[in-house]
C-alpha cells in the first residue's frame, strides 16, 4: 500500500484580498457550499476505488478553510475516516483566517482529528493589513493568536515581507509580537505582485509605496536570525520551524513524493503523472456529479522532467539535497551531468556542493537564477 499525501481545496473566502490570485470565490450562497462539499466526497471515491493507499498527511487549504461552517469540515473528515486507510501519526493541517476563526470552531476541528492549524495574519500593522485588502485587523490577529495554542499545539503564521507602507521597524514590530505567542511553524512570504489582481492594476501607482528589493531582502534576513534566536530553524526558503514541527504535507512537495489533490483547481502528483483538476467552480461541480472526476489536464513526466523537479523542488530545502539520493533515484552522477551549470552557480557564490547541493545566502536571495539554469 502506497502512502500519500491528500490536498482539499476549499475556494471560499470572506472577500478576495488585492494581492491574491489563488482560486478562491467571495459572495458564494449556502447552496454553493453545499453542492462542492457533496461533490469533494464523490470526487474521493473515485481514489477510494481505484487504488490501494494509505493517507499520512491531510492538508484543508485554500481559499480559506475556516470561512464554512465546521460542520462541512467535520463531515468531510469523517468521511475520509470511514473510507480510506489514514496513518494513526497522519498530520492533519487546515488554513484558517483570523475573521472566521471562533473558540467553537477551533474546538469542532480538534474533535474531527485536525491536529495542526496554519493562521493566515501577514501583518501586524493596520496600515498595511488595509492595504492589501485584508479583512481582519491587528485587533483581531491578536486575539486569535491568544486563543490559537489553547486548542493547537502544532500551528503555523503566515506573514509577508514587501507589502505596501511596510518598513524594516513595522516588520520587526509585526513578528516580536507574532513570537510572544512563541508559534513553533512561521512562514514568510516575499510579497509576489500577481497579474491579474487588483493590486497588479495598481502597481505603477502604488510602486513608491514598496520597500525596495533590498529593504525586503533586510526584513528576511532580520527574521532569519529573530526566529533562530526563538529556537525556530530555516528549513526550507519560506518556511521555519521549532525541531519536530516541520509541515510533513508541504515536504511531501519539496521532496517529490506522492499527493492527491482533490477540489477545483487541485494539483496531484500521482504514479508519474501530474494532474489538475478544472478551476472553474461551477463546472467543477457539473463536471464531478457527470463522471465522478473533473481533471483538465495530465502530464506525463519525463524522467528529464523529473530530475529537474527534483533538483529545484529539492533545492527549496534549506539542507538542499543528497548527491546520492539522485544517483540512487535517476542512476545518474549528479556532478558529470550537471558540470557545467555547478561550475556557473559556483562561480557567482549561488551554491554549495560538498555531498549534498544547496542554495548559499545569496543562491537564496537569487533562487530564480538558479532555477533558470535547471529549466
Ligand atoms: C493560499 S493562501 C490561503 C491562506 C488564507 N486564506 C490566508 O489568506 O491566510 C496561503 C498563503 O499564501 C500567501 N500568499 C498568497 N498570495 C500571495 C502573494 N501574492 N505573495 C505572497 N504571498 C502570498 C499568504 O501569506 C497566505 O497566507
Ligand atoms: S490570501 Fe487567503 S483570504 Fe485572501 S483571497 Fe487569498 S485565499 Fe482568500
Amino acid at each position: 500500500m502506497r502512502n500519500i499525501g491528500l490536498y482539499i481545496h476549499v475556494p471560499f473566502c470572506k472577500k478576495k484580498c488585492y494581492y491574491c490570485d489563488f482560486v478562491s470565490y467571495e459572495n458564494v450562497d449556502d447552496d454553493m457550499v453545499f453542492a462542492y462539499f457533496s461533490v469533494l466526497e464523490n470526487e474521493l471515491i473515485f481514489y477510494k476505488e481505484n487504488y490501494e493507499i494509505e493517507i499520512d498527511t491531510i492538508y484543508i487549504g485554500g481559499g480559506t478553510p475556516s470561512f464554512v461552517p465546521a460542520k462541512y469540515i467535520s463531515k468531510l473528515l469523517e468521511f475520509i475516516y470511514s473510507n480510506f486507510n489514514i496513518k494513526t501519526t497522519c498530520e492533519i493541517s487546515i488554513e484558517a483566517n483570523p475573521e472566521s476563526i471562533t473558540k467553537e470552531k477551533l474546538k469542532s476541528y480538534r474533535k474531527a482529528g485536525i491536529n495542526r492549524l496554519s493562521v493566515g495574519i501577514q501583518s501586524l500593522n493596520d496600515i498595511e493589513l488595509r492595504a492589501i485588502g485584508r479583512v481582519h485587523d491587528s485587533e483581531v490577529a491578536l486575539k486569535i493568536l491568544s486563543m490559537v495554542p489553547l486548542y493547537f499545539e502544532n500551528f503555523s503564521v503566515d506573514v509577508i515581507t514587501g507589502l505596501p507602507y511596510q518598513t524594516f521597524e513595522s516588520f520587526v514590530q509585526t513578528l516580536n509580537a507574532l513570537l510572544e505567542f512563541s508559534p513553533p511553524h512561521v512562514s514568510i512570504y516575499s510579497l509576489k505582485i500577481e497579474e491579474g489582481t487588483p493590486l497588479f492594476e495598481k502597481y505603477e501607482e502604488c510602486k513608491s509605496l514598496l520597500p525596495s528589493e533590498d529593504e525586503e531582502r533586510g526584513m528576511f534576513w532580520w527574521a532569519r536570525d529573530r526566529l533562530s534566536e526563538a529556537g525556530l530553524y530555516h528549513y526550507e526558503i519560506s518556511n521555519f520551524a521549532k525541531k519536530g514541527f516541520e509541515c510533513k504535507h508541504n515536504l511531501k512537495y519539496w521532496n517529490v513524493d506522492e499527493y492527491i489533490g482533490v477540489g477545483c483547481a487541485a494539483h496531484s502528483f500521482f504514479e508519474g503523472c501530474r494532474y489538475y483538476n478544472i478551476s472553474n467552480i461551477k463546472e467543477y461541480v457539473k463536471k464531478i456529479k457527470e463522471n465522478g472526476l473533473a481533471v483538465k489536464g495530465k502530464e506525463f513526466i519525463s524522467s528529464e522532467e523529473s530530475e529537474k523537479e527534483f533538483i529545484i523542488l529539492g533545492l527549496r530545502k534549506i539542507e538542499g539535497f543528497s548527491l546520492d539520493e539522485f544517483k540512487e533515484r535517476f542512476s545518474i552522477v549528479f556532478e558529470r551531468k550537471y558540470k557545467s551549470q555547478i561550475e556557473k552557480l559556483k562561480k557567482y557564490g549561488l551554491i554549495d556542493i560538498n555531498g549534498r547541493i544547496k542554495l548559499t545566502k545569496r543562491g537564496i536571495d537569487l533562487a530564480n537564477l538558479v532555477w533558470l539554469e535547471f529549466i
